[in-house]
């Protein structure tokens, strides 16, 4: 029988610097009323010029190792669902791998905007059911606040800043991942996107005095297509489990705005205390935001051994998606086996390396001076 992969460790970051609503009313023409009643947000977090989209999953991941009890060199794949990565390449799971010590793990970037996490934690859970993966570290970051036109009142008021990470883990016993829907549909690529800066319209003076490297969005029309997949979404993944809408315990949807969640739970006809909202604390933090709330919901006690959880959302591409599981908690080992120093001897292994790259360089270009 193929293994299960269940959710062994959860993590989160977010920065400390607080953006208010009030805050941006000095920045925009906006009020705190107009937000909070159009998206329900009070407050988002923004990272500082020190923090990255790779500082915050490092963050969020040491945490998510720690639940699990899992040394980084145990991982055999890190996945990092991100739209703000910290470069077109390298990957910033690459980054987030060498920070970790992950030595022995495969790492690439996933981009699937907003619904990223749950692309990232199906293929997860398909790597491990199907023999070629133990122990997954999948992480959502983001610093989408590099990326906002801070004068645009129709998009800055969303978005927030932040991490969250989940340790996947094999077993024999049942339970963990039961059932992902993942959707696309890019003929609504146009209506959320990052115009300039890749291969199709390369930086240039021009793309930098159009503000085409900020983030673009047709709200009304986002609104619409998120309102009607949500609950598509959530229906769809239960069938797949072989279960019904009350038989799932909690729904952790992407929190991108209030009356989007309030909308899908009316359309389900589920109560909205059956959902994990946390949206008007943080903004939209796109793909962080699943592994964000669930940290929350673990801590207020809304997530026992055995609940069935339904994670779903929706995003730029357009994507959406839902993942059904079964939550189990840690399998946790006698005695803990991620200790803190192991952080700093992570740091000077990478150090090291470096350091002989670059004098094999000088060896190699002393022998072969040509080259
Ligand atoms: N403060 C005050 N007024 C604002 C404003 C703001 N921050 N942003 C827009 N407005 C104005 C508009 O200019 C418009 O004025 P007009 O009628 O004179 O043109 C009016 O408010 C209504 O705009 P509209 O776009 O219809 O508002 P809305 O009710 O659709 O709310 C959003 C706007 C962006 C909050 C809403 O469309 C939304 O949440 N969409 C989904 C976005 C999303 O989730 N994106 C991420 C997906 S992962």
């Amino acid at each position: 029988m193929s293994p299960f992969a269940h959710i062994t460790g959860w993590g989160m970051s977010v920065p400390e610097k607080v953006l208010t609503n009030e805050d941006l009313a000095k920045m925009v023409d906006t009020t705190d009323q107009w937000i909070r009643d159009r998206t329900g947000i009070r407050e988002r977090h923004i990272a500082s010029p020190e923090q990255s989209t790779a500082t915050l999953a490092v963050e969020a991941a040491q945490q998510a190792l720690e639940v699990a009890n899992l040394k980084p060199s145990e991982l055999d794949l890190v996945i990092v669902s991100t739209s703000s990565p910290e470069h077109i390449f390298p990957p910033t799971a690459c980054l987030v791998q060498d920070q970790l010590g992950a030595v022995k793990a495969g790492a690439f970037d996933l981009l699937a905007a907003c619904t990223g996490f749950i692309y990232a934690v199906n293929i997860a859970s398909q790597a491990i059911r199907s023999g070629s993966a133990k122990n997954i570290l999948v992480i959502g970051a983001e610093t989408l606040s590099r990326f906002t036109n801070w004068q645009d009142r129709n998009t800055c008021i969303l978005f927030g800043d932040g991490a969250g990470a989940f340790v996947l883990q094999a077993s024999e016993t049942p339970g963990g991942v039961l059932s992902t829907v993942l959707r696309s549909d890019g003929s609504g690529a146009d209506l959320l996107s990052l115009p300039a800066g890749g291969s199709f319209m390369p930086a240039s003076h021009e793309t930098v005095n159009n503000d085409q490297h900020f983030i673009h969005m047709n709200g009304r029309e986002v609104f619409r297509f998120a309102t009607r997949v949500m609950s598509q979404a959530t229906r769809e993944v239960v069938e797949a489990a072989n279960l019904k809408l009350d038989d799932v315990n909690l729904i952790i949807p992407h929190q991108a705005n209030l009356r989007i969640i309030d909308s899908a739970a009316r359309s389900l006809e589920i109560p909205l205390e059956r959902f994990l909202v946390n949206v008007e604390r943080y903004g939209n933090t796109s793909t962080a935001s699943i592994p964000i709330a669930t940290c929350e919901a673990f801590q207020q006690g809304r997530l026992k051994p055995g609940d069935n959880v339904v994670f779903v959302g929706f995003g730029a591409g357009l994507t959406w998606g839902a993942a059904l599981l079964q939550w189990s908690g840690p399998f946790l080992p006698e005695k803990p086996i991620y200790p803190f120093s192991y952080r700093l001897w992570v740091r000077i292994r990478s150090f090291l390396n470096r350091l002989v790259r670059s004098l094999e360089g000088l060896i190699w270009r002393s022998r072969y001076p040509g080259i």
